[in-house]
């Protein structure tokens, strides 16, 4: 099935099914791991929003769970130009289990960037969890990605809570950006 949004014309990738059976076993394996903690589970707005819910209906063992949203805004006083900062972050992490929780790992730079502060509020244990990584995109290392529901090429994708140009977060499935001829 394909979907236009905007200007560009998207084609199915994943289905919701795929997507509901990885993040069941994505839950068995945090309450193995997590069995006798109570981890604080923080969703990574806007994109994780139906990714969280879904993951949190598999998750049995006793936990606490956030948004945060990463912001960022053209500053002055930087070279790349962008400052970025967390808004939201409404529970003290100091020696807890922290998961995040991502739509998608692209570049890594705002996983990266949202480490660096996690870390300073001194959590016991931070781990990762996004339900779809770009291996290929990745331009740092980031040990901390325990948990991945779908490794994908380097493609531009939509729904499932991820975004084109703002629409396409509600779509049920996933879908990749089909480029023109004249763009490959
Ligand atoms: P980063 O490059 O890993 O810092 O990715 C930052 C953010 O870019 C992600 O959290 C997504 O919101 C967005 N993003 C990256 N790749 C895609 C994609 O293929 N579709 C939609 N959004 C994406």
């Amino acid at each position: 099935m394909k979907v236009q949004i905007e200007d560009k014309e998207f084609t199915c990738f994943l289905e919701y099914e795929q997507i509901k059976k990885r993040t069941r076993l994505l839950g068995i394996q945090l309450n193995v791991d997590y069995e006798n903690k109570v981890p604080v589970f923080i969703g990574v707005l806007t994109g994780s929003f139906l990714f969280m819910a879904d993951l949190m209906k598999e998750v049995h063992v006793p936990a606490e769970m956030s948004f945060i949203k990463v912001s960022s805004y053209m500053g002055q006083d930087t070279s790349s130009g962008v400052v970025k900062s967390i808004i939201g972050l409404d529970i003290d992490l100091k020696g807890r289990d922290v998961v995040i929780v991502e739509d998608i790992v692209d570049t890594g730079l705002t996983l990266g960037f949202l480490l660096d502060v996690l870390r300073k509020h001194e959590p016991a244990s931070v781990a990762i969890c996004t339900l779809l990584l770009k291996p290929l995109a990745l331009q740092r290392e980031i040990e901390e990605i325990s948990y991945v529901g779908f490794e994908i090429p380097n493609e531009f994708v939509v729904g499932y809570g991820l975004d084109y140009k703002g629409l396409g977060r509600n779509l049920r499935d996933i879908y990749r950006f089909i480029p023109a001829p004249s763009e490959t």
